[in-house]
């Protein structure tokens, strides 16, 4: 199934207060446009840009208010057998309640209870567990289960506290993908 189909299939079979509605889909010539609830207050980049990162002070209430939120909608994902992969601020939208809801389902997969884990890595990095980002020769691949969304989650959580990310990347992200990409044993760059 390609990644539209099952991004459509995934939505589909879905329904939570914390994940955004798919409405309807179809194509229009060469695209497949989906048809989703609107969300008036964009996405959580948007909102720790123009809020949180000018109101410090207000700031750790209004995150566990957010992170309890996505922890929900997570919840329902996992009980659901389906890892979303790309957890982030752009991925997750703010309604006109301030309510978050988790979107952008174009990565995830579902998984089965005799394999409960993924096979092939895909996210954005500075959201990406170790263990995703690690050589595919090391036998790590029984480790990107859900778990993987927890910790992007955790991620976002320190994001929105300090307005940083946890961790500095001493190459650039670029050479960091390139690196992956042709499989090289990345303890070069963990020596760095
Ligand atoms: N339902 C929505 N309501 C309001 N804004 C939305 C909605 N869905 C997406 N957006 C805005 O559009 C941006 C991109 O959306 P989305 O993450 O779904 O697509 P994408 O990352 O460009 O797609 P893909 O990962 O499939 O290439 C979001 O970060 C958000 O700002
Ligand atoms: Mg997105």
């Amino acid at each position: 199934m390609d990644f539209i189909n099952q991004e459509i299939d995934i939505n589909n079979k879905i329904k939570h207060k914390n994940i955004v509605k798919l409405y309807d889909h179809f194509q229009l010539e060469n695209h497949v446009i989906l048809v989703m609830e609107h969300m008036n207050n964009k996405d959580l980049k948007h909102f720790i840009r123009k809020f949180l990162s000018k109101n410090p002070d207000i700031s750790e209430p209004l995150v566990a208010f957010f992170i309890l939120e996505i922890i929900d909608g997570l919840k329902y994902l996992k009980d659901s057998s389906i890892i979303h992969r790309d957890i982030k601020p752009e991925n997750i939208m703010i309604d006109s309640n301030y309510i978050a809801k988790i979107g952008d389902f174009s990565l995830s997969k579902f998984i089965e209870p005799q394999k409960p884990y993924l096979t092939s890595r895909s996210g954005t990095i500075p959201y990406l567990c170790p263990e995703a980002l690690k050589s595919k020769s090391v036998n790590v691949k029984s480790t990107m289960t859900e778990r993987m969304d927890v910790f992007s989650l955790g991620i976002i959580m320190y994001y929105m506290i300090f307005n940083e990310h946890p961790f500095k990347f001493k190459v650039s992200i670029m050479v960091y993908l390139l690196l992956i990409r042709m499989e090289w044993n990345l303890k070069i760059i963990q020596k760095l």
